[in-house]
């Protein structure tokens, strides 16, 4: 079911500290947006093989903030599968006994796609994401 990674999300203290970090060492990294709906705010830095995730906490609330509590000079918060089919993909984890958070109804993610998220502790104590990313907006390959 699991077809390419998409990416991989930082969450850090300070975005602009950590982009202007990263923009030292090289790396081009785009300007943040504010998604109050996900209570976060991300930049992104694409890489010719993979895309990296900067996550900052916005916002009361926000999903990342008890991970931001627990480490709170940032780390590695989770990382993303690019799946053809979502709803295949539910089936698919529930089969091999792996939570996915919520009711399993997928969300609409940062990208604008829609995404689930499986419990950390179902998979080897990382927070995985699974997006459903339409075979039009693939790379060719
Ligand atoms: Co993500």
């Amino acid at each position: 079911m699991i077809t390419r990674v998409n990416h991989i999300a930082i969450a850090v203290p300070n975005l602009e500290l950590a982009s202007a970090t990263y923009r030292k060492l090289g790396v081009t990294v785009s300007e943040p947006q504010e998604l109050a709906e996900h209570g976060v705010r991300v930049s992104f830095m694409e890489f010719e093989n993979l895309k990296l995730e900067l996550v900052e906490a916005f916002g009361d609330g926000s999903p990342i903030q008890r991970f931001m509590e627990k480490n709170p000079g940032g780390g590695m918060h989770h990382v993303c599968f690019d799946v053809e089919d979502l709803g295949a993909a539910v089936s698919d984890l529930r089969e091999s006994g792996i939570r996915v958070l919520g009711s399993g109804e997928p969300k609409i993610g940062a990208h604008g796609n829609p995404v689930v998220f499986a419990y950390p502790s179902d998979l080897f104590g990382v927070l995985t994401e699974f997006e459903q990313v339409s075979t039009t907006e693939s790379p060719p390959h």
